[in-house]
Order: C-alpha cells, then sequence, then structure tokens
C-alpha cells in the first residue's frame, strides 16, 4: 500500500515510518520540519523520504498518487494549544480538515486520524468509551473533537475515516519528546536521581507505548473497510490506566536510588480513566506489547548508552513549546508558524 505520513518527523513519525516499510509499505512523509534539531540517538533504521511542506498547502495534487494518509501533523499538545489557541485551530482543525477534504477528492481511500484520549477531559472516575461525551478542556482537545466530527462528515463509499484517540505516548523514538509524562518524569529520574511532582499526582492518566500506537496505526490502515470506517478507537489497554503518581513510582523503580516527592494538588483538573475494549473487538490482532515498567527500562537503557547529559535533556527541540518559541524568536517561523525563506536566498533577492 502507498502510504503517507504526515508528521513524519516528529515522535510517533519517526518510528512509524519504519514500522510500516518494514511490513511492506510504500511509505513517503511530509513534515515541515518544526523540531528536526531533536534527534536522541541513532537507531540505524532506514527511514521513508520526507517532503519539507507545511499542510496547510498541501491539496489533492500532492496526494493522488497515495492509497492512504496516516495525519500526524499538527500542533501536538495541551500547552502547545494554549500558547496560542487561534494558530491551534488553524492548523490542527482547519489545516487537518482541509487536508482530508484533499484526500477525499483525490480519492485516497483510507485516511487515518491521531485523535487524543484527551478528549475525555476531566469528571467522574469511570472509564470513558467511544461512546462516552467528551469534555475537551484545551484547545488542543477541542481541535481533535472538531477533526473528528467535521472529518466523518466527508466518508463516503470511496473515503474511510478512523480515528485514534491515543493514549499519552511514552517510550523510545529517536525525534525524542522529553514533555510527555513517562518520558520527562524518566529523563528527571535519570539526570537528578529525583522525581520532583509539583502536583500530588492523583489524576488519572492513560498511557501507551510508542510502538503499541504504530501497531493500531497499521491495523486500521490493513483493516477491511467494513471494521474500521468512520470508527473511533481509544489505543492503549485497560491496564494502563494509572495515576500520575503510580506513573512516577513505576520510573523511580527502573532508575535505582530515585527519590520521588509530592506536592499540593494541582489546578490542571485533566484526569480521566478509558476503556480500550472496542479496538480489541474491532482489529483483534491488537494488543499493547509494552507496559510503563517496561517502557521506562527502556529509556533508562537509552539514557545510559548515550550517557545523556542534563543538558541534553533541556535541549529545546525536545520540548514542543519551547522549540517553537525559540523558532518564532529568532525569525525561522513568522507568527502564523510558516517557515520564512531561508536567510541566504532572502538576502540575495
Ligand atoms: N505523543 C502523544 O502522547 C500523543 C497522544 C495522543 C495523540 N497524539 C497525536 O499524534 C500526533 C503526533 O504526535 P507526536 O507526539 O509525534 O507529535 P510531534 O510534535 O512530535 O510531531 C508532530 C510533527 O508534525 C509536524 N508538524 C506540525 N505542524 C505541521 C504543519 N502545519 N505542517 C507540516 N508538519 C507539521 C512537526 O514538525 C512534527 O514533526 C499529533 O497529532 C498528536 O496530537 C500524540
Amino acid at each position: 500500500m502507498k502510504v503517507l505520513v504526515t508528521g513524519a518527523e516528529g515522535y510517533i513519525g519517526a518510528v512509524l515510518g519504519p514500522y510500516l516499510a518494514e511490513r511492506g509499505h510504500d511509505v513517503s512523509g511530509l513534515d515541515c520540519g518544526f523540531y528536526r534539531n531533536g534527534w536522541l540517538y541513532e537507531d540505524g533504521r532506514r527511514r521513508p523520504p520526507v517532503a519539507a511542506m507545511d499542510i496547510r498547502q498541501v491539496d489533492a495534487a500532492d496526494v493522488v498518487d497515495f492509497d492512504a494518509v496516516v495525519h500526524l501533523a499538527e500542533l501536538s499538545n495541551d500547552p502547545l494549544g494554549e500558547h496560542d489557541p487561534q494558530l491551534t485551530y488553524a492548523i490542527n482543525h482547519r489545516g487537518s480538515l482541509e487536508l482530508a477534504r484533499a484526500c477525499q477528492a483525490a480519492g485516497v481511500s483510507r485516511f487515518v486520524y491521531t485523535s487524543s484520549c484527551s478528549v475525555y477531559g476531566a469528571g467522574s472516575d469511570d472509564a470513558r468509551t467511544e461512546a462516552s461525551e467528551v469534555l475537551p478542556q484545551t484547545a488542543y482537545a477541542r481541535c481533535k473533537v472538531l477533526v473528528e466530527r467535521d472529518v466523518q462528515a466527508l466518508a463516503d463509499e470511496r473515503f474511510t475515516p478512523v480515528f485514534l484517540r491515543n493514549a499519552t505516548a511514552y517510550g523510545a523514538s529517536p525525534r525524542m519528546r522529553f514533555d510527555i509524562v513517562l518520558n520527562n518524569l524518566a529523563g528527571h529520574a535519570w539526570t537528578s536521581g529525583e522525581i520532583k511532582m509539583t502536583s500530588d499526582g492523583t489524576p488519572w492518566r492513560p498511557l501507551v507505548h510508542v510502538e503499541d500506537i504504530c501497531e493500531a496505526i497499521l491495523l486500521a490502515l490493513e483493516a477491511p473497510r467494513e471494521a474500521v470506517h468512520n470508527q473511533v478507537f481509544n489505543v492503549g489497554s485497560d491496564e494502563q490506566n494509572y495515576r500520575i503518581r503510580e506513573i512516577a513510582e513505576i520510573v523511580a523503580e527502573a532508575f535505582p536510588g530515585c527519590v520521588v516527592t509530592y506536592g499540593p494538588p494541582s489546578a490542571d483538573n485533566r484526569s480521566y480513566r478509558v476503556s480500550f475494549g472496542k479496538i480489541r473487538r474491532h482489529l483483534p490482532g491488537f494488543r499493547c506489547r509494552w507496559t510503563a515498567d517496561r517502557g521506562a527500562r527502556q529509556l533508562r537503557e537509552i539514557f545510559e548508552s548515550i550517557a545523556m547529559s542534563k543538558e541534553v535533556f533541556n535541549y529545546r527541540a525536545f520540548t514542543r513549546l519551547q522549540q517553537l518559541k525559540y523558532l518564532v524568536a529568532t525569525r525561522q517561523i513568522d507568527e502564523q508558524f510558516f517557515f520564512r525563506e531561508p536567510t541566504g536566498r532572502a538576502a540575495e533577492a
């Protein structure tokens, strides 16, 4: 199958490209390259070619050759969304919708969208299913809800969108993110021997390993149309609904000598438990092969192998918001987050 992965140079994309290619798919990527500087380690895997392009500039001609598009390219977390909500809507909602329209117009038959369990937001401790009410708390999560709604309306006999509401990811990717909970705690445990929680860690946060997300995407691409057509799936496993304090304890276990301290209850009210039964019913091959404990040990092994320093852990490109602020401050991207002309060419003009 000819597959285009948008956001191929991101945290999930850098694992997904080789994952799909190694399973026989003809993969190409598209990415504007916000975090290109952030490469934590070499994994020796062959990566597909990536076109340097913004999703807001893609039209039907750019996708006409593909059987499927996996769409990852968005501003990827809550702090980014709160930083500039209008821009989040422009890229994550309108950009994603226009991309889906281009795919539909071009005859791309499958469109796999990476939504998020953060659409469930806050509320009771009951595990949320795909039929539960959504309660998005941030611009990022509201955009996920809007894209699901608007792209579902495009589904027809030739165009099959699939919506994967991923739990919060963890685990190794060369294009690392240290702004997601388990990876962040592991980085602290390694560089300081200490996890200082600024909150009491009581909120629920389901987790899923980045490779298990890749497996869900693979199955969503390969499944018979009737199993997935216009369906929403939570991606993760019931056993990986953790309270944040449990995640801290699991990480501390994996880093011998690490001490955990807690703070007062947090004002951040995002907390949700999620049910992951539906994906297993519709995609019977799906199961999570990773646990938080194994993922934390995987990270420790990588930190050991590269002797990761505090400077590397704190490098701006591993924290999405810091890197974007840097690109704006250094005028490499404009206020709408489009890359400016390369300085060399601009200077010649
Ligand atoms: N990582 C998680 O915990 C998680 C959980 C649930 C859902 N998701 C979703 O999965 C997707 C990928 O997440 P990730 O963690 O790999 O994020 P990431 O930030 O590491 O990667 C996103 C990639 O998209 C690119 N990109 C962003 N805006 C673009 C644009 N306008 N045009 C072209 N490229 C653009 C970036 O350069 C980056 O390489 C996102 O949509 C995210 O919301 C992630």
